[in-house]
């Protein structure tokens, strides 16, 4: 038996304002596309922005439906979107933030496993890392660089064969 350790590198920091011009342009898109946040269910609205290398920027957010396995996550919502509008482009760079009337979020929202699986897919098959902006609209941001420290074991089948 070997005993294994991971580390990750990541950024914090206390406001947006610490950021560089263009990730406050992201972050504030992303809270943006909060208010297309259909989420009558959980009351949580997620909202995201994704920069592509073709200078645009797609929005996204969270979208729930009364079946509920059949709503999605806003990173899903707006990374399939540029999946079909823009198969070709790179992705730079994408925030993430939230906002509920339940209570006051103090703390940067990370993305579910799901979404994380799909971004790690994106990130293989563009063969350049993405930088991921978790943004908390009270304060913190966190900002990491590869979906392969989000998510190191990644479902991928080339790993499994070799
Ligand atoms: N949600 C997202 O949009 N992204 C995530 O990464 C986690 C959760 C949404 C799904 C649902 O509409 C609401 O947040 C509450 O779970």
């Amino acid at each position: 038996m070997n005993k294994l350790n991971l580390t990750i590198n990541y950024e914090s920091y206390k406001s947006l304002a610490g950021l560089n011009d263009e990730d406050k342009a992201l972050c504030s898109q992303a809270e943006q596309a909060l208010k297309t946040s259909y989420s009558p269910y959980s009351n949580f609205k997620v909202g995201t922005a994704i920069r592509l290398n073709n200078g645009k920027v797609v929005m996204g957010s969270n979208q729930e439906n009364v079946a509920y396995p059949s709503g999605l996550c806003a990173e899903r919502v707006a990374l399939f979107t540029i999946g079909s509008a823009f198969p070709d482009a790179v992705i730079e760079s994408m925030a993430i933030t939230a906002q509920t009337d339940n209570f006051k979020i103090m703390n940067p929202v990370t993305s579910c496993g799901a979404c994380l699986q799909v971004m790690a897919e994106f990130e293989l098959k563009q063969k350049k890392e993405i930088e991921v902006l978790f943004y908390c609209l009270n304060g913190e941001v966190i900002k990491i660089k590869g979906i392969k420290s989000l998510l190191p074991f990644a479902f991928f089948e080339g790993r499994l064969a070799v």
